[in-house]
């Protein structure tokens, strides 16, 4: 084999989650029934699909339709996009941005790319920065993007009882600690994976953090608000010159569009569009012209507001009262407050195998789940909480839905009572 350079052996090796996903992907070609509670695709609603399947008809004319496939964009974005999606956030949030303020991606997977590496590893005065996730659990999807080693630090929550069996992380303000070695912080909103919506308060504190050293909050939407809505509660969404805010179409049913969208200062909106010219030359054009007159006409929030955000809140109160059904009440189990995302987060305290075992079990079964212990990237601090936990996605079929929790609930009851 060739040597391979750091970066090719950093970003190139076989992550963990990258075997489950292909586990995943493996467990899709077997025969018999699979229940998939482990990815991250959003649900196929119909209504939805419906919606976009018309949109088909407004680029089928020959001349509008050539001009969408045979041209690259700017590095920044479609023109009209950019304009349209400036507006509006204008209109929506009353933010006073322009169409200076926004950059598209090739989904915002690509966006954090470019953000988490602008804003760790060496910097040009010799100094060495991290991005600060001031609550872990977070996304899986940050774990493996830095360039540079030992660029990320996390802090684990406090934790909140809200019932016999839930609870709501928080963010430990007093644990953070925040010095000229954090470049800048994140977090996702709401959560993935544990559903909970970081509230108005400590965002506000987030920000009032961000400010005083001088570094950018990056705020991850993408299930948040105003598209696709999927939270359960109101939040208030702050623009600021210390906010960079970064929005996706994938979970509005548009994953395979890879659209991603950044609202951020200026400057930041510059760095991502020459970026893309290096990385990319231009984003895909078509998830930008095919869902342009969403965001011009305000039908974007019009769709969250009536059909998504109602359907995963029918499907989590569904979830939820599935795991009430199926695990016995004198089980010491705990499920987090779920205000947002599709995503169950499962607490299984003095359990007495970890939570890779526990996918191994299940996936004997034919059930698929996502060991907690790879959301907590950055995380220096030991708990047992990394391997008591599990994520499971309620976005798919109902009825799978039940079966995989029946099993889950009867794996867990055996483990519990050393059966
Ligand atoms: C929190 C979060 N951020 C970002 C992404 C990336 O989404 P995309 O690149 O499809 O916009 C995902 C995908 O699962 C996610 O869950």
């Amino acid at each position: 084999m060739f040597q391979i350079s750091s970066f090719g052996k950093k970003i190139g090796k076989v992550t963990g989650i990258g075997e489950l996903m292909n586990d995943i992907g493996d467990a899709m070609q077997k025969p018999g029934e699979v229940i998939l509670m482990g990815g991250g695709n959003p649900a196929k609603i119909q209504e939805m699909q419906e919606v976009f399947h018309s949109l088909l008809n407004e680029v089928s004319d020959l001349n509008r339709f050539s001009k969408i496939i045979s041209s690259y964009d700017s590095p920044q974005g479609n023109e009209d996009f950019l304009q349209d999606v400036a507006k509006y956030f204008q209109r929506t949030f009353g933010w006073n941005i322009t169409r200076n303020n926004v950059a598209i991606t090739n989904g915002s997977q690509n966006a954090f790319f470019y953000l988490l590496n602008m804003f760790s590893g060496k910097f040009p005065d010799g100094s060495k920065k991290k991005i600060l996730f001031p609550m872990v659990p977070e996304y899986i999807g940050y774990a493996d993007q830095t360039l540079e080693e030992d660029t990320l630090r996390s802090y684990l929550p406090k934790i909140e009882y809200t019932g016999k069996h839930s609870f709501k992380y928080r963010v430990d303000f007093d644990a953070l600690k925040i010095d000229e070695s954090i470049g800048a912080i994140c977090v996702t909103r709401p959560t993935n994976p544990t559903g909970n919506v970081i509230t108005d308060e400590e965002m506000e504190q987030l920000l009032a953090l961000a400010k005083e050293h001088d570094i950018p909050l990056i705020i991850d939407n993408a299930y948040g608000e105003p598209f696709p809505g999927i939270l359960f509660r109101k939040t208030k969404t702050l623009f600021d010159k210390n906010i960079i805010h970064s929005f996706s179409l994938s979970k509005l049913g548009l994953p395979s569009l890879r659209t991603g969208i950044i609202v951020a200062d200026e400057e930041i909106i510059n760095m991502i569009s020459n970026i893309n010219a290096v990385v990319n030359l231009a984003s895909g054009t078509f998830g930008q012209v095919l869902t342009n007159k969403f965001f011009a006409k305000n039908k974007i929030t019009e769709l969250s507001e009536n059909i998504i955000t109602p359907f995963y809140k029918k499907r989590s109160q569904e979830a939820l009262e599935l795991i009430r059904r199926y695990f016995p009440d004198d089980l010491p189990y705990y499920v987090h407050e779920n205000e947002g995302a599709f995503f169950l987060w499962l607490w299984f305290p003095n359990l007495p195998i970890n939570n890779y075992e526990l996918y191994r079990r299940l996936k004997s079964r034919n059930v698929y789940i996502i060991p907690g212990c790879y959301f907590f990237p950055g995380c220096e601090e030991n708990s047992e909480m990394k391997n008591e936990c599990i994520r499971i996605t309620f976005s798919q079929d109902s009825a799978l839905l039940e079966k995989g929790i029946k099993i889950l609930a009867e794996e867990v009851t055996k483990l519990y009572r050393g059966e």
